[in-house]
């Protein structure tokens, strides 16, 4: 095989035999040393079902390599587990963490001088963090997602993650017994995998099958189905074929694969946070991607699939109707998607796509036919006004409605939420104001998952909105705008909201308005203070230091 421009392997015969020694020292032969040399990230660990797998995953990537004629080596990045950081000061790290994951492969793979790259990811920001990183190096790499995990049951029913988090509003709310709750507990999680339904983990997953930076049926394999081994042993095949053809990610990753990664979250009405990563990605990339691009493409994409959170279906159910292949091909079909766009096959995603399966509406109920789609645009909405200058991001499925006028319950931190529901406190007809929370605020801008999965439960999930300067866990569902920016540690009019204030929240004119005149607003600013950070050292430091707006992804290499 013909290493590529980036092969490190001759340049250290020249000029650093200590390297050369020390690759002998690891175990590599002579032989080896002409071969390309691929760099495995493993954001494997043990604490988190999402990530336990990912160790023996990237084993099976490796033997992949090695038997295609490369030396594959392995090394680790973090990850943090989002399910188990929702709800907690554990959270602030969790979008800290995306950054940290590029930052660390891209300083690996640049140190180490490896011919390529391939991460092996599996929690929510270790799939945008390993794209930010592969786009930084632009040496030829692939990304292989772990896969999804099973539903769990309880007394009959499909659980998952989200099950968790609503049976504790039903706690609050009084209509579940202890016996229940804990088996609820017990039983969501039945054993490794990324959470279930068309969350973020499996929302990123999707859209980076989409963007062809993944082998097809990637994110539709689950994480215990034979089929993600195959798929990790394969990867050396098709690792050679990028060295060989000297296909790097910027080849793939253009504004068109862009635009179908975006296609695809709206047409399965994916996470919001999609919206934060795709940008911080695009700027990874050098490519023209803006918030304004994101409406676009909701406005003219169809949602289609009838999956959690909002849905009826989970992602393992996806591979059965013929897998992300046969959506995207579908889309394609449909004119959603630009077919000429390069993937790691080395073949263009139209030529992928003729080999994939038809979708069958005879028999499979998860997608709808695009004529008569759940939704005629996209979900994600992208409001301005008063309340967000700069943008904030709704998720608007059309089942709670389009528009929610109401008066606002202020919250000046996500526990505060907790707080005033167990007093009942929080009413029909609140617009539910939750700030501080933002990327510097925050820090980290926390998802919102366990006050929005506990209105839920206390069954207000419909007659009560959520506005935060935080994020929304890709499991939340319900009326929900987050991104608000700028956000209040920023001085933006969320931090200066009174309880009762009447807010206005419009998905079809895409505004949000809060209802107080300027003079007022004024008057009130010159009472305002930011709150004082805690953190005075240390990586949330630097992570306030350096983030920028969540209308500009908070990427922190601005
Ligand atoms: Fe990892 Fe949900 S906690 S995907």
């Amino acid at each position: 095989m013909s290493l590529n421009k980036f092969s490190r392997t001759l340049t250290q015969e020249i000029t650093n035999p200590a390297a050369k020694a020390m690759l002998y020292g690891i175990g590599l032969t002579s032989e080896d040393m002409n071969k390309a040399q691929i760099g495995i990230a493993s954001t494997g660990y043990e604490g988190n079902p999402c990530n336990m797998h990912l160790n023996g995953l990237s084993v099976h990537v490796k033997k992949g390599i090695q038997e295609n004629g490369m030396v594959g080596l392995i090394f680790h990045t973090i990850g943090v587990s989002d399910g188990m950081t929702n709800g907690n000061d554990g959270m602030s790290y969790s979008l800290p963490s995306r950054d940290i994951i590029a930052d660390s492969i891209e300083n690996v793979v640049g140190a180490q001088w490896y011919d390529g790259v391939i991460a092996v990811v599996g929690c929510d920001k270790n799939m945008p963090g390993a794209m930010m990183a592969l786009a930084r190096l632009n040496r030829p790499g692939m990304l292989v997602y772990g896969g999804t995990i099973r539903s769990g049951t309880y007394k009959g029913e499909k659980l998952d993650i989200v099950s968790a988090f609503e049976a504790l509003g039903k706690k609050y709310a009084g209509t579940i017994s202890d016996e229940d709750y804990e088996g609820v507990i017990r039983n969501s999680i039945p054993g490794a995998g990324a959470c279930g339904g068309m969350y973020t983990a499996n929302t990123m997953a999707s859209s980076m099958e989409a963007m062809g930076l993944v082998l097809p049926n990637s994110s539709s394999y689950p994480a215990t189905h034979e089929g993600k081994k195959e798929e990790c042993l394969a990867i050396g095949a098709a690792m050679k074929v990028l060295l060989e053809k000297n296909i790097c990610p910027r080849d793939i990753m253009n504004r068109h694969a862009f635009e179908n990664a975006m296609t695809v979250v709206m047409a399965l009405g994916g996470s919001t946070n999609a919206v934060l990563h795709y940008l911080a990605i695009a700027h990874s990339a050098g490519v023209s991607f803006t918030m304004k691009d994101i409406q676009d493409i909701s406005d003219r994409t169809p949602l289609i699939a009838d999956l959690k959170p909002s849905g009826k279906y989970y992602m393992e159910d996806v591979l059965a109707i013929g897998g992300m292949p046969a959506i995207l091909k579908y889309l394609w079909q449909k004119g959603f998607l630009h077919g000429e766009c390069l993937t790691v096959t080395g073949k263009t995603m139209a030529e992928n796509l003729a080999e994939a399966p038809d979708l069958n509406f005879d028999t499979q109920k998860i997608i709808y036919p695009i004529e008569q789609p759940l939704k005629p645009t996209g979900h994600i909405q992208i409001l301005y006004g008063n309340l967000a200058t700069e943008g904030a991001v709704a998720k608007i499925t059309g089942k709670e409605g389009e528009r929610f006028e109401g008066l606002a319950k202020v919250c000046n931190r996500e526990e505060e939420v907790m707080e005033y529901l167990s007093k009942g406190e929080i009413k029909a007809g609140h617009v539910v104001v939750i700030r501080n929370e933002g990327p510097k605020g925050g820090p980290g801008m926390p998802e919102m998952l366990k006050p929005t999965s506990a209105l839920m439960g206390a069954g207000l999930g419909n007659s009560v909105a959520m506005i935060t300067d935080g994020r929304f866990s890709g499991g939340t569902h319900g009326f929900v705008v987050g991104h608000v920016t700028p956000e209040a540690f920023d001085g933006g009019n969320i931090g200066l909201v009174q309880d009762g204030d009447k807010i206005t929240i419009d998905a079809v004119e895409n505004k949000i308005i809060l209802h107080v005149s300027d003079e007022e607003l004024a008057e009130r600013r010159k009472l305002w203070k930011p709150i004082v950070s805690p953190h005075t050292s240390g990586v949330l430091r630097k992570y306030i230091k350096n983030v920028a707006s969540a209308s500009l992804g908070c990427v922190t290499d601005l």
